[in-house]
């Protein structure tokens, strides 16, 4: 893709990644939309950013919200509802349809570095640290939602130009350096570092239907 100026949809812009996201895209001359919960957990003020109010878990008016837009990314987690249900799954089978009627091809979605690739094993360091602090964090929930997206994305959804980024991180320090996609190299990166890698990735076409890792090069 050409350098322009573009519209994301944000879902997950209150979250630890996604605030970095939203900043980095606004630095960068775009406009920004995002469907918050908590509108006033956003501190940001620019007339680029638009913020509507709405939970993913019942917003109905999707064609509203993707009115103009270019790109679409989700960087969502609700671990405690996760435990139980496949609360992003369901969310993604209603907005790829909607992606559909409006045009729009382009798709981030951000899982986990634990979260399994489409019929695909983890490698064993992976799988034992998933079944003992991936557990113990109760996180298992999530990952199973994150796979729940990835088996729709992969059987349901091969006309949309969806991505998935299987994101290690750990803190909100600062910038380790600059991320590059992998399907075997892994790094615990920062959220900031993450957010500068789905603002890349997102306009590599190279990374079309990639559900990859994410490390530091050197
Ligand atoms: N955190 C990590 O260490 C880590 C590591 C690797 C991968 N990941 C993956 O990255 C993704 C995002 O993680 P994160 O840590 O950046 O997110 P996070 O800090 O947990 O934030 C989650 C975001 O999702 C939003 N959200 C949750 N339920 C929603 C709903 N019903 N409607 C609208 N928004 C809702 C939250 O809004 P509120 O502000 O309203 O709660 C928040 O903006 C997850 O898929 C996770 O598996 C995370």
């Amino acid at each position: 893709m050409t350098s322009s100026k573009y519209t994301y949809l944000v879902f997950g812009a209150t979250g630890r990644t996604g605030r970095h996201f939203v900043s980095i895209a606004l630095n960068e001359g775009h406009k920004v939309t995002a469907l918050v919960r908590n509108p006033e957990k956003v501190d940001t003020k620019n007339s680029d950013l638009k913020l509507i109010k709405g939970s993913v878990l019942d917003y109905q008016d999707f064609d509203k919200l993707l009115s103009g837009v270019d790109f679409v990314i989700c960087m969502l987690g609700d671990a405690e509802l996760q435990k139980t249900e496949n609360v992003n799954a369901i969310f993604v089978e209603k907005l790829i349809p909607a992606m559909r009627r409006n045009g729009i091809r382009r798709l981030l979605y951000q899982a986990g570095g634990f979260t399994r690739p489409y019929k695909k094993s983890l490698p064993l360091m992976f799988w034992l640290l998933k079944q003992t602090l991936v557990r113990f964090a109760g996180l298992i929930g999530q990952h199973r939602d994150n796979e729940a997206v990835v088996k729709y994305l992969v059987e349901e959804a091969a006309d949309i130009e969806w991505m998935v980024h299987r994101a290690g991180i750990a803190g909100d320090g600062n910038s380790k350096g600059t991320l590059r996609r992998s399907k075997t190299k892994f790094s615990i990166a920062t959220f900031a570092d993450c957010a500068r890698y789905n603002y890349e990735l997102l306009k590599d076409d190279s990374a079309i239907h990639s559900c990859d890792l994410s490390y530091y090069v050197k």
